[in-house]
């Protein structure tokens, strides 16, 4: 049986599902059927990502065919940045859920907190985002809450949220916020993150667990390092004769961290879901801690095009 995270109303989240960030439309069919027949029970979403739509078909076909349950199923899904304002919440919802062919979502999460004008997708100006102050998360997150309150998303959280913003938003939150979805890897482990989420009771889930190494080039440095090749994980995956893949979605389950490695390969999927049985000694968790050098994969800097009110300093609070 999968390890789960509890949640309000005692439901259970599957702490490994499938990433779809870059699946390209022609491949994530394949890869949810397949995730789903190997028995992944939670796929992780969003709007943007533009591919919606095919997961859902997928989705549709293993009810159908009654491979699993939508009860048995966790779907998360991300509020896009140009739907901050609260009219515009329950329509985006509603355009995700005919997307994926569901009446309801498990967990809807603010994607970022950046607001950009309608209609536009990323900013090209200063002129694309709005403020903060002039459209608060405040605002965006009562009608996180209506949808709640409305069956239609059984969750709610938020995502790459500080530990400033979330206490800005548990201050005035009708309904807390439930999870925090943010980067964590070996090189960016967030133990003040972590230690504030157990705090107040919100979970944590951790993207890119292997470092993203598929992102578009404009959001890649020249120098950066690579996970995946990081010699002391290469070892420890020799050692315990796992591959390192294995070690880092492993890593993550040990800290209690919900963990989203996204593959469209129906062999690196397999492997990915095997990490779960993966048993890492305290030793082996320590030699890992050792790894942290904040190096952020997704920075964020897209939100700062030239005349914006976001910085990476009031983006991260850091
Ligand atoms: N909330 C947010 O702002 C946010 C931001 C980033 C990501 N996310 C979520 O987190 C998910 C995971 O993050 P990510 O997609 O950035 O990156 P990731 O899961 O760290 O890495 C994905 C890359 O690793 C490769 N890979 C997968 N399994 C592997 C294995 N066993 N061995 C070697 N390589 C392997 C994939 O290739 P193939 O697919 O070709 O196999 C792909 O190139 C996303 O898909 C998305 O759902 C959310």
């Amino acid at each position: 049986m999968m390890k789960t995270l509890q949640l309000n109303h005692g439901d259970h989240m599957p702490i490994l599902g499938l990433g779809t960030w870059k699946s390209q439309p022609g491949d994530v069919y394949q890869a949810v059927k397949e995730a789903i027949r190997l028995n992944y029970r939670h796929i992780d979403c969003a709007a943007i990502y533009g591919n919606e739509a095919e997961i859902g078909q997928a989705l549709h076909e293993c009810f159908e065919e009654g491979m699993v349950r939508r009860d048995e199923m966790w779907i998360t899904s991300k509020l896009w940045n140009n739907a901050h304002a609260p009219e515009d919440v329950q329509p985006a919802l509603e355009k995700t859920l005919n997307d994926l062919q569901l009446d309801y979502l498990d967990l809807y999460l603010i994607h970022w907190p950046v607001a950009l004008k309608k209609g536009v997708s990323f900013p090209e100006s200063g002129q694309d985002l709005i403020s903060l102050k002039e459209l608060p998360i405040a605002k965006t997150w009562g009608a996180m809450e209506a949808v709640v309150d409305k069956g239609l998303a059984k969750h709610i959280g938020v995502s790459n949220f500080s530990t400033t913003k979330l206490k800005a938003l548990m201050d005035t939150a009708r309904i807390k916020p439930e999870m925090n979805q943010i980067e964590l890897h070996p090189y960016l482990q967030q133990p003040d993150m972590l230690e504030f989420c157990n705090q107040h009771g919100i979970h944590v889930t951790a993207y890119s667990p292997l470092g993203s190494l598929d992102r578009p080039s404009e959001l890649k440095t020249h120098d950066e390092p690579i996970l995946l090749e990081d010699i002391a994980i290469l070892r420890m995956a020799e050692r315990l004769s796992v591959s390192p893949a294995q070690i880092l979605i492993s890593w993550a389950i040990h800290r209690n961290t919900i963990v989203i490695p996204k593959s469209v390969h129906a062999e690196r999927i397999k492997e990915n879901l095997a990490a779960a049985e993966i048993s890492l000694s305290p030793d082996d968790m320590r030699a890992i801690a050792q790894l942290d050098r904040h190096r952020r994969y997704v920075r964020g800097d897209f939100w700062s095009p030239e005349g914006s009110p976001y910085t990476q300093e009031n983006l991260w609070d850091e």
